[in-house]
């Protein structure tokens, strides 16, 4: 079967701020699933205009930074004015290719990738990248679409189940848990590295 590519038009970035998201993605829940400490550095991958990525900083401030990471300049363009606006100091946003990321190897304590997986060219080159960045003992989180219809999202052929977003996790070397619901219509696949 032919993959299918398919991601988000930035034209859209004020629909991933609409209220009725935080309604139905619970943000407080990713952020303990990904057991965020203050100090920490944690990638926001696939970060978009920020719906994660301010709660985040907030949580881990007043010496922890985000590293705010998306291909997409206008996304990223988007975050700069609400960051500047919410006067936070410790959101770096950084532009990002579709299989590498602008990191340094073991550089980060934490990786979210909200969203992302269904987004991704070349998911298995994708997932050894987070491994590389991901410092031993850091954790992760993927959280994205279930494979069933929905009111809102992304066409059901490009939603990855669980299971094969598990798969892939351990083939590049990560340690996922078992997954959750999250929301109505999303899934949490908690990981870590060895
Ligand atoms: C559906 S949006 C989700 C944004 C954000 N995580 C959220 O939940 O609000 C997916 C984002 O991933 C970005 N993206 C797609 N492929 C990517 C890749 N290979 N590396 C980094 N970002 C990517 C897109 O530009 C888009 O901003």
């Amino acid at each position: 079967m032919t993959h299918r590519f398919w991601k988000f038009d930035p034209a859209n970035a004020a629909r991933l701020l609409a209220d009725e998201r935080a309604g139905i993605h619970p943000r407080d829940e990713a952020l303990s699933l990904l057991k965020l400490e203050h100090g920490q550095l944690v990638a926001d991958i696939g970060c978009g205009p920020g719906f994660f990525t301010v709660p985040m900083a907030q949580r881990i401030l007043p010496a922890g930074r985000v590293a705010a990471l998306d291909i997409a300049g206008d996304m990223l363009q988007h975050l700069r004015h609400r960051i500047a606006a919410s006067g936070l100091r410790n959101v770096l946003p950084a532009q990002s290719e579709e299989s590498r990321l602008p990191l340094p190897g073991g550089a980060c304590d934490r990786v979210l990738l909200a969203f992302l997986v269904h987004e991704l060219e070349a998911p298995d080159v994708f997932f050894r990248e987070v491994t590389r960045v991901l410092r031993p003992g850091g954790r992760g989180l993927v959280v994205d679409w279930a494979p069933r219809e929905s009111p809102i999202g992304p066409p059901l052929d490009v939603r990855v189940p669980a299971a094969s977003v598990r798969e892939r996790l351990a083939r590049a070397g990560l340690r996922p848990a078992e997954p959750a619901e999250f929301g109505p219509y999303s899934y949490a696949v908690p990981f870590a590295r060895p």
